[in-house]
């Protein structure tokens, strides 16, 4: 079990699929309250099905503020405190060229992905530093928010302000007792990774088989990681088995980006 973890409450938005439900399950398997969001019900009621105790879900938009403060206020009604923050909805981009870039997905892009992420942090901080144990926040990131790449300008720029913002605040609120860090994937197996595999062998003239196969032969390890293979270290990172990290960004990439 990592240190730290049990008894605790966290919420994790995106939980109905792919990373966020996988870090539900792994918080939850050490112990830890759960808090699942998401805009769709469906992957959350069978989350709650599996979980069984301890788990209550709340259905929602990360870009409307008053359901950001509905998230957390559900938990602290539930189990008493909010202690750890995952905020780890995103949305697939797609893949788009600059030229051809419609302004309304741009605007739904930020809206989910740092819109979102702004409301969260604003109404996690609200909250823990009145707290006595405080509290510990984990974005999920993206490799994307490290460099650029054709197609993809809008969710690239959109990740690097995820950066920004966390390293922003890991300034503002360490001394509140609140950390904060970020995890930033690779290609990850989940229906994000299968949506753009389709969207690059568009744009490539390939199809989504050759371009999961391209993918995994320039990564080092070969493959894509597993949702648990994220959810593992933001669990790490949310627990007091790194005490001293805080404001890390944190690449989970296979090798492929050192
Ligand atoms: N899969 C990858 O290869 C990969 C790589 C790098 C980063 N990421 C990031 O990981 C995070 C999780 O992605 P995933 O791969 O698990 O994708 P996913 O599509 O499997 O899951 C994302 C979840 O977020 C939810 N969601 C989307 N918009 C929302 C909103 N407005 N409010 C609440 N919930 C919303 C979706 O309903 C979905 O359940 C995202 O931030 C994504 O950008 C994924």
């Amino acid at each position: 079990m990592l240190k730290g973890l049990t008894g605790k409450t966290a919420l994790v938005t995106g939980a109905a699929a792919g990373i966020g439900a996988a870090t539900c399950r792994r918080l939850h398997s050490e112990g830890v309250n759960v808090v699942a969001e998401d805009r769709g019900g469906g992957g959350l009621v069978a989350l709650a099905a599996n979980l069984g105790d301890r788990i209550v879900t709340v259905v929602g938009d990360v870009s409307a503020a008053a359901d950001t403060e509905r998230f957390f206020d559900t938990a602290v009604e539930h189990f008493g405190s909010i202690d750890l923050f995952h905020a780890n909805a995103g949305i697939d981009p797609g893949v788009v060229l600059l030229a051809d870039l419609d302004m309304a997905d741009f605007d739904r892009i930020f809206a989910v992905n740092v819109r979102g992420a702004f409301l969260g942090a604003r109404a996690a901080v609200r909250r823990m530093s009145t707290q006595p144990g405080r509290g510990n926040i984990v974005f999920t990131s993206s490799v994307a928010g490290l460099k650029g790449d054709a197609g993809v300008a809008v969710d690239v720029a959109s990740k690097h302000a995820v950066n920004g913002l966390a390293k922003s605040m890991a300034k503002e609120i360490g001394h509140l007792g609140i950390r904060v860090n970020v995890v930033c994937p690779g290609p990850t197996q989940t229906s994000m990774m299968d949506r753009l595999e389709v969207g690059i062998g568009n744009l490539g003239g390939a199809d989504a088989e050759g371009v999961r196969v391209a993918l995994a032969t320039v990564i080092p390890l070969g493959r894509y990681a597993e949702a648990e293979e994220i959810a593992a270290t933001v669990a790490w990172l949310l627990s007091d088995e790194v005490p001293y990290m805080h404001g890390e960004i944190v690449t989970v990439g296979g090798g492929l980006y050192p």
